[in-house]
């Protein structure tokens, strides 16, 4: 922001009265933020949010009626997105949705959700992109810069730990300072220090029992202090608690704005001398930065929002995204020629987006019959009934009748808008009964089946083994069938990768016996070990693994060379793999980087995602992808220093084609610049204080006081030998044993010795 911009925003801050300062701090509205007649400050909108734009013209009510919003384009959402692993692809969603905006007028896209996914229940799923925190973080930085490019802001949501519906605006998530930081947090924190959006909306629950609303740790400690976020921290709707503790955790904006209740409750506040009239200028200056940062754009016109063009992109983005899950025999893509029949309801009424705040009033939908014709010749058959669970004989016949007199029969299927919403969670991972139904009677009357998958969270399948096919095509925004269609028949090869792993079956996923918790407290016990960092450490199998997708074509992967076969933490490390196009058609392959810590002596993850690129190949053609590590990519998180380390030791860096099918390998030596200074007491056990040079030292000492000596024992024996039989023991039984010819004070003074 200019100068004079500053400028102007001090003077109005002068003139303020604390009723006006204080009504700056909440909506006028459930879109628009405050306006100040007498001085002339203008409102601004912001809208949802995240996969297409929901907002009003007229109205600014609380909407249940999707029809009540502009007609605007549906792209895939999240979930679907971010199987492309493609940052300029995010980005060029971003940017249209940015024209969007600019054209209605609207000055911040409520978006993107960056909440990690613990459970294939939560209800909101669908929106969000990963269960790895890089990827995700990656994934929203593209979006975030692609939507701000058309100078639009975006909102970086639901800070922080929101990863279920169940009682969300109550429960506390309760985790440990390394999982927040290392799973729940990573994914903010690259949107965040990478994308800089312009606003962050805090989350409705609590994290560790306080709300994040009025979680000072949260939206200042690390939000700005850490992360050095400088733009403003908007409140889920309903998401405050207590207005005045949240102005003083950083909580500039709460939404949608309360009337004057809790306005009123902060002008109180200020003039009874409980908070600082400063605390408020903070928040109103920083409502009158975004206000006046937004109004430096110019502003849009009707042809920002090219609806032919947007729906191109949003029909060339899904197919981008959605996985090839399993090919059998090649039976994908389709002849067009064959005698194919397309069975169930969602070939002609397709699901492609979930339900609540992010729902998009879409201008049309393509189904896959209408995007079929002209490209093959396909007959229809219904399967099931989408208002229903149970399984409709009648129409399971007539789709196995279908099915019969067909070469191939693709199913479509799908979880219906019922079971994935925001608000309410999953109960459980089934699709219908119906349709599952269906599916083993087709497949058993046709050994050619495909499975169509609409859904914005993992199902359980245990048909999978018997069809041949299987296409994951998420939530694919409104030309989801255009995209289907566009695969099947291979006008298109399939290029997205799993972003989240898919279990064999609900009860295998890590947070299983504690979601959604028991009544307001969440306790996320699984820890670290969330999607495949779970699944990979007990060596589990897992339906189809994070990173999983498959292809027309195949590719090679070689020449794996690392830049350096040592370095220090502070160094970067290049990492670089030749891929080739082995097969017959263009494609697109997505590599994947896991670091592996080899030799750590504390918990961590077997593997972890740390670089990813895509890569166009044209049948026969090579190409040399660059990965960068950094400190970062090594790292652990330490709650006692407060900070991210990497230990000395060896680290195997994987190369490979998804979580479970790593193609290439190799070493690194780190040297860590950190030296992690031990605190020892009359607690810590002999072998804690043997691992460091001045420790053996002292266990010497000790032992020479004793004096049992062994015949011909070097000192280097001597010590393992006591280790061996006294490692576990802390150093005050050395007291005790002695029966005090060591004595208490020789102890505490070799320990404070060792502390410094
Ligand atoms: C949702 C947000 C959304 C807001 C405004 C809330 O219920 O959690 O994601 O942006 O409503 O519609």
């Amino acid at each position: 922001m200019a100068g004079e911009a500053s400028e102007k925003i001090r003077q109005l801050i002068l003139q303020m009265t604390i009723e006006e300062k204080a009504s700056l701090c909440s909506g006028q509205d459930v879109w628009r933020t405050q306006d100040v007649a007498r001085l002339g400050i203008p409102y601004i909108m912001v809208s949802d949010g995240p996969h297409g734009l929901r907002t009003q013209k007229e109205k600014h009510n609380f909407i249940f009626e999707p029809a009540e919003t502009i007609s605007a384009v549906c792209f895939p959402t999240g979930s679907c997105l971010a199987c492309s692993f493609d940052r300029d692809l995010i980005r060029r969603v971003g940017e249209v949705l940015g024209d969007e905006c600019r054209a209605e007028g609207v000055s911040v896209l409520l978006g993107p959700a960056v909440n990690s996914k613990r459970s294939p229940l939560c209800g909101r799923n669908f929106e969000y992109y990963s269960e790895d925190p890089f990827l995700t973080a990656q994934i929203a930085v593209g979006f975030i810069q692609g939507v701000q490019s058309r100078g639009v802001g975006t909102s970086v949501k639901h800070f922080a730990v929101n990863n279920q519906e169940s009682r969300r605006m109550t429960t506390s998530a309760n985790v440990d300072e390394r999982t927040l930081r290392e799973i729940y947090l990573a994914g903010f924190e690259g949107a965040v220090k990478q994308g800089k959006p312009w606003t962050v909306m805090c989350s409705y629950n609590r994290i560790n029992g306080v709300y994040s609303s009025e979680n000072r740790r949260l939206l200042t400690d690390i939000l700005r202090e850490e992360w050095g976020f400088d733009g403003l921290v908007m409140s889920d709707w309903g998401a405050v608690n207590d207005r005045v503790k949240g102005l003083e955790a950083g909580l500039d904006l709460e939404m949608p704005g309360s009337g004057n209740v809790n306005n009123s409750k902060i002008v109180h506040a200020v003039k009874e001398g409980k908070i600082s009239e400063d605390t408020l200028n903070q928040a109103a200056e920083r409502v009158l930065k975004l206000v006046y940062k937004a109004l430096e754009t110019p502003e849009g016109k009707d042809s920002d929002f090219d609806r032919k063009a947007h729906s191109r992109i949003a029909r060339e983005t899904a197919r981008e995204c959605m996985v090839l899950l399993k090919n059998e025999n090649h039976i994908l893509p389709l002849k067009r020629s064959g005698k194919i029949a397309f069975i169930g309801e969602f070939a002609e009424k397709p699901r492609y987006q979930g339900g609540g705040s992010s729902h998009v009033n879409s201008s049309y939908v393509t189904s896959a019959l209408e995007a079929v014709k002209g490209v093959s010749d396909v007959t229809y058959s219904r399967g099931y009934d989408t208002s229903r669970e149970a399984p409709d004989t009648t129409l399971i016949a007539n789709a196995v009748k279908a099915a019969k007199a067909s070469e191939t029969a693709v199913i479509f299927a799908g979880l219906p808008d019922s079971y994935e919403s925001e608000s309410w969670d999953r109960k459980h991972m089934h699709l219908p009964a119906c349709q599952n139904e269906l599916i083993w009677a087709v497949s058993k009357a046709q050994p050619n089946t495909v499975v169509v998958l609409h859904n914005g969270s993992p199902v359980e399948m245990p048909w999978a083994n018997s069809v041949k096919g299987i296409l994951e095509a998420y939530l694919g925004g409104q030309e989801t069938g255009g995209a289907v269609v566009d695969l099947l028949f291979g006008d298109a090869n399939p290029c997205g990768k799993l972003a989240e792993s898919f279990p064999l079956k609900l009860s295998d996923n890590p947070s299983y016996l504690n979601f959604p918790g028991d009544g307001d407290e969440c306790n996320y016990r699984e820890g670290l070990f969330t999607g495949y960092r779970y699944y990979d450490k007990k060596e589990m199998p897992v339906l189809f693994p994070f990173g999983h997708g498959l292809s027309y074509t195949e590719f090679s992967y070689e020449n794996m060379q690392l830049g350096a076969d040592e370095i220090t933490d502070n160094d970067i490390l290049n990492v670089t793999v030749t891929v080739k196009n082995t097969g017959k058609v263009f494609g697109k392959e997505i590599l994947q980087l896991y670091v592996c810590d080899r030799q750590t002596n504390i918990t961590r993850p077997l593997k972890e995602l740390k670089g990813f690129e895509k890569v166009s190949l044209n049948p026969g053609e090579s190409k040399t992808v660059t990965f960068i590590l950094n400190k970062r990519s090594f790292a652990y998180y330490n709650p006692e220093i407060k900070d991210w380390v990497v230990n000395s030791g060896t680290f195997d860096i994987l190369v490979g084609a998804s979580s479970r099918d790593i193609r290439l390998r190799a070493q690194v030596r780190i040297h860590s610049s950190v030296q992690l200074k031990p605190h020892f007491t009359l607690n810590s056990t002999v072998s804690d204080i043997l691992k460091y040079e001045s420790g053996k030292k002292a266990i010497q000492t000790l032992l020479d006081f004793v004096n049992i000596q062994i015949e011909g024992e070097t000192v280097e024996e001597k010590l393992s030998r006591t280790e061996s039989m006294f490692g576990e023991f802390p150093l005050r039984t050395v007291i005790e044993f002695t029966r005090g010819v060591i004595s208490e004070e020789l102890v505490i003074k070799l320990i404070d010795m060792l502390n410094h």
